[in-house]
């Protein structure tokens, strides 16, 4: 049975986010990123069209290496400059009612007791609709501009990840129990303290007391994304992510990780449905398939090879993109080894080479055609496997537009994209319930902290003799 693809737009608070060179073109609005109202009537766009959630990219810094010239960054305006997604949030919050809103945020950013904060606020904001992608970072910039001397070595991004997250899941759904908020004027009682409780956590990088300061918002955990596509990347989503967000160049190498990612996720206690994926997918629509392909060659005329290789940190120590005809294999990277490895995948007849990354990033994910032509394809990434797709843009706010004039309607004739909101919060939109499952490691922390300790010592105690959960 054909069962609806969700939709997410997948944007980025900056002017070149993923389709380099394309902010040139006559129709790119994506240029005046800072007007507000630019994003909100996209979102309001959105939402008539019946997309599931917008989805902000973020970075913390400049790509390639920290100490090269970033002058090639801001000529494109790849990033640089670039908005803060969480503030904007509470903008779009208010403008709309049903669409999910998504921000992208590194573990180096925010501390976890601030992060947990802001993300309740806006959760109360927006009546439940937060999601949260969780990234360890790419950057050495991007460490640097938080106190380190370079990004953390890879897999222990990941461990830092799993303590950030073992925080704020405490804080948000073990700190307050339901029904603390009493709002009880007759009594005077505006929150009942016995059912709120300090968390004690200590860990490897972070101490913190608690009690979490705001009250449980309607989904408590934001819906939790993930997008790193390593080995350690995949076993953190397997553990943590109710949706995963993939950009990979096939449905056959989409299929495979879809599968390894389900299978750990059910060495992890959680059933192969709990976690969901997302393609990220640009789309060429044409009335007929020649106009498709003629848009084609037009959208290629725009295309910035450099910028393309920009984003992909594919710089060398003076801050130029490498020669495009260097082989792969001699690319030092701790940053992005996902975006390598799809290329790697993906170019088996010869040697892959740096150029490769170019090309593959804006075509592989690109599907050209007509409607019903794009409708066939996302017929075949479903049977893939995936749950979703994350609409790449190539211009703000047309390439949302056409798709909804164009492509969303031939869909819901097929069945393949819904024609109204399932009620409540994002998650319980997603997944029918507006709280995380009882298989989710969050779900542990519920009336973890009903222990009564009131200082660090008696916290102390009762961990000894496991009346309090231990650090991961
Ligand atoms: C499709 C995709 C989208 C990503 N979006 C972001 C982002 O917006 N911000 C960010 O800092 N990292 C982003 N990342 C980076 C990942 O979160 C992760 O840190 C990176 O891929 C390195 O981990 P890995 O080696 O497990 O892939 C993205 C990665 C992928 C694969």
């Amino acid at each position: 049975m054909t069962r609806p693809l969700r939709f997410n737009a997948f944007v980025m608070h900056t002017n070149s986010h993923i389709q380099h060179g394309h902010w040139r073109r006559p129709d790119a609005r994506q240029v005046d990123f800072q007007d507000v109202d630019l994003w909100i009537d996209l979102a309001r766009l959105l939402e008539d069209a019946k997309f599931d959630a917008m989805f902000f990219a973020d970075v913390t810094g400049l790509y390639g290496d920290a100490d090269a010239d970033f002058e090639v960054y801001a000529r494109h305006g790849l990033q640089i400059p670039s908005h803060d997604p969480t503030v904007l949030l509470g903008a779009l919050a208010v403008s709309t009612t049903d669409l999910g809103l998504a921000l992208t945020s590194n573990v180096a950013q925010n501390h976890p007791f601030n992060f947990a904060r802001q993300v309740s606020t806006l959760d109360h904001i927006s009546r439940g609709r937060i999601a949260w992608n969780i990234v360890t970072g790419t950057q050495d910039n991007g460490a640097r501009n938080f106190g380190l001397p370079q990004l953390t070595d890879h897999s222990e991004r990941y461990r830092w990840a799993q303590e950030y997250v073992d925080v704020v899941y405490k804080l948000w759904e073990g700190s307050w129990d339901d029904g603390a908020l009493l709002k009880d004027k007759e009594r005077g009682i505006y929150a009942d303290a016995s059912k709120i409780h300090k968390i004690y956590h200590e860990g490897p990088r972070y101490r913190v007391e608690g009690p979490h300061l705001p009250s449980p918002s309607p989904q408590r955990t934001p819906l939790l994304f993930q997008a790193g596509s390593s080995a350690s990347g995949r076993r953190f989503a397997a553990a943590n992510a109710e949706a995963t967000f993939i950009i990979a160049p096939s449905p056959a190498i989409a299929k495979r990780q879809i599968d390894e990612t389900r299978a750990l996720a059910v060495e992890y206690g959680r059933e192969p449905d709990d976690i969901t994926f997302f393609q990220g997918l640009s789309f060429i629509i044409g009335d007929t398939e020649i106009e498709a392909h003629e848009k084609a060659e037009e959208y290629e005329r725009y295309a910035s090879t450099e910028g393309y290789l920009a984003h992909s940190a594919l710089v060398d120590k003076t801050g130029r993109v490498y020669d495009p005809k260097t082989p792969l294999k001699d690319i030092d990277t701790n940053t992005a080894r996902g975006f390598l490895s799809w290329t790697s995948q993906a170019v088996t007849d010869r040697e892959p080479l740096v150029e490769d990354v170019a090309l593959i990033s804006r075509r592989s994910s690109r599907v050209v055609g007509t409607p019903d032509q794009i409708a066939d394809r996302l017929v075949e990434w479903q049977a893939a496997g995936i749950d979703g797709v994350n609409v790449v843009n190539w211009v703000l706010p047309g390439s949302f537009e056409e798709f909804a004039e164009k492509v969303l309607p031939v869909l819901r004739e097929r069945g393949l994209a819904q024609s109204e909101y399932a009620p409540g919060p994002l998650r319980q939109k997603l997944f029918g319930s507006p709280l995380l499952n009882e298989r989710h490691p969050a779900a542990r922390y519920r009336g973890a902290f009903a222990h009564g300790a009131t200082t660090w010592a008696e916290a102390d105690d009762l961990r000894a003799q496991g009346l309090l959960p231990a650090a991961v």
